[in-house]
């Protein structure tokens, strides 16, 4: 069983998730809209991530006999100015994420709840991924500069990022 406390707080993130679900979806539907088909497939791959990510939660929360509340969704922004500032703002998303898994983190040290430490670590883990992934494209943006077809070629380089595993079955047997 898990705490109360404990309960609520991981059902948040179930919402989080599904947020930054959203989120990256609404980037994407941006880069279609910009002609970037590279960066539409990475931000629909990076959308199917976070869904996964929510499908982690709910079934962890039902293993341990709780039940995931699922609350409404805020609209995500619409544009952006560059395919650079989606980026940015993706980094700083991913900042937030990694302070809310922290805090779940903190959360269950101080109810001594080690299997859900445990279950949560791997998430810390993810966190120091996602992060460094947005930050691996603001860099190759930035030593490109403003070269002509720079972006071409960076749109190029986002369209060859593996297809994400169906969220429902994230390791199919090979
Ligand atoms: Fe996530
Ligand atoms: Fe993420």
């Amino acid at each position: 069983m898990l705490a109360k406390k404990m309960e609520t707080a991981l059902v948040n993130q179930v919402h989080e998730e599904m947020y930054s679900f959203y989120l990256y979806l609404a980037m994407a539907e941006y880069a279609a809209a910009e002609g970037l088909p590279g960066l539409q497939h990475w931000m629909r791959n990076q959308a199917l991530e976070e869904f996964s990510h929510a499908v982690k939660f709910m079934n962890y929360i039902a293993e341990k006999g709780g039940k995931s509340e699922l609350k409404a969704l805020q609209a995500p922004p619409k544009a952006w100015k560059s395919a650079k500032q989606v980026f940015e703002e993706a980094l700083k998303h991913e900042g937030h994420i990694t302070e809310c898994i922290n805090n779940l983190v903190d959360l269950a040290y101080t109810l001594k709840d080690h299997a859900t430490v445990n279950f949560l670590n791997w998430f810390v883990g993810e966190q120091v991924e996602e992060e460094a992934a947005a930050k691996a494209v603001i860099d190759m943006i930035n030593l490109t500069g403003n070269a002509p077809g720079g972006m071409f070629m960076i749109d190029r380089e986002l369209a060859a990022r593996p297809a994400a595993p169906n969220p429902y079955n994230p390791t199919p047997a090979a």
